[in-house]
């Protein structure tokens, strides 16, 4: 697929990898569209990429279906239709199993599952009406089995990989319109600068993999390759050997300690 003159969606466009996305999408000479909650940093990254392309922006809580809804009107109205949209916006909140409470896992799902839910539900019409487009989601690597502190992040992601999946073949083959799902490992964004995370990649570089993967035509793009292999092995491990890993180890550096 050639990127220029694509008209991309982007939302979490002020996280690091939505961010990098956009700038990069820019640079590719797409038309972009911004949206996330934090407005100020829309309108600056907004001004920086002006001065290589038509960018406009809007702020816009995922949990929100109407304010989704205008999302994706207002990028229409702009631009006169949506090629690609990346929906990158997500949260991570750690829930031990002593503070599990259904609020965290509420707000996990309303973020993580529902806000891509809402954008997917208006997007549909757009491209079935173009007989084309790109559904691009941020899930995680990840997405397969349960994380001892993890749970609520990791079922929202599941719950997005496997509604991605479903809607993938019937999408292609009937309306022309491609799932993409994105599982990447660790990624340095804000997201993760209070966790210590081994062979973490840059924004920049997980976003060049995620174009490169776009432009391809890969309907699963995973990252960074070591990861892929240690996380898709663990995946194998019988469940009597896989509870055998210690705990800490596998809610990794910088948990929080419930007792704090
Ligand atoms: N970093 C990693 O290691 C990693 C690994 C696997 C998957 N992921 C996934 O990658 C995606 C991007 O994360 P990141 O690492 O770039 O994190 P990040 O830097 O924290 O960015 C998260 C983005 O989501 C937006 N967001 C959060 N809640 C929102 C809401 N209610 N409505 C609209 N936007 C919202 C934030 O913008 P505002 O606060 O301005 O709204 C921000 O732009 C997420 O889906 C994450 O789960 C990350």
């Amino acid at each position: 697929m050639n990127l220029k003159g694509k008209t991309v969606l982007v939302s979490g466009a002020t996280g690091g990898m939505g961010e990098a996305l956009a700038k990069q999408c820019a640079q590719e000479g797409c038309k972009i569209a911004l949206f996330a909650r934090r407005e100020e940093q829309l309108k600056i990254l907004c001004k920086q990429l002006a001065k290589k392309t038509s960018c406009v922006y809007k702020k816009c809580d995922v949990t929100n279906p109407n304010e989704v809804k205008n999302a994706v009107l207002f990028t229409q109205k702009k631009f006169g239709g949506i090629d690609i949209a990346l929906l990158s916006a997500g949260v991570l909140m750690p829930n031990p199993i002593e503070t599990i409470n259904s609020s965290i896992i509420t707000k996990s799902m309303q973020i993580n599952f529902f806000g891509n839910v809402y954008f997917i539900e208006q997007l549909m019409p757009v491209m079935k009406k173009q007989h084309t487009g790109t559904i691009a989601v941020v899930s995680t690597l990840p997405d397969r089995r349960g994380i001892p502190g993890w749970g609520a992040y990791g079922a929202s992601k599941a719950a997005l990989s496997w509604l991605m999946e479903s809607l993938r073949a019937e999408g292609k083959q009937k309306y022309n319109i491609n799932f993409i799902t994105i599982k990447p490992g660790s990624v340095e964004t804000p997201m993760i600068e209070e966790y210590h995370r081994a062979g973490a990649i840059s924004p920049e570089k997980a976003a060049a993999i995620i174009i490169k993967g776009i432009k391809r035509g890969k309907k699963v793009i995973q990252f960074p390759l070591s990861q892929v292999m240690m996380i898709r092995l663990g995946d194998l491990f019988p469940v009597a050997a896989y509870d055998m890993i210690p705990v800490e180890m596998q809610k990794g550096d910088g948990f929080p300690n419930p007792e704090e």
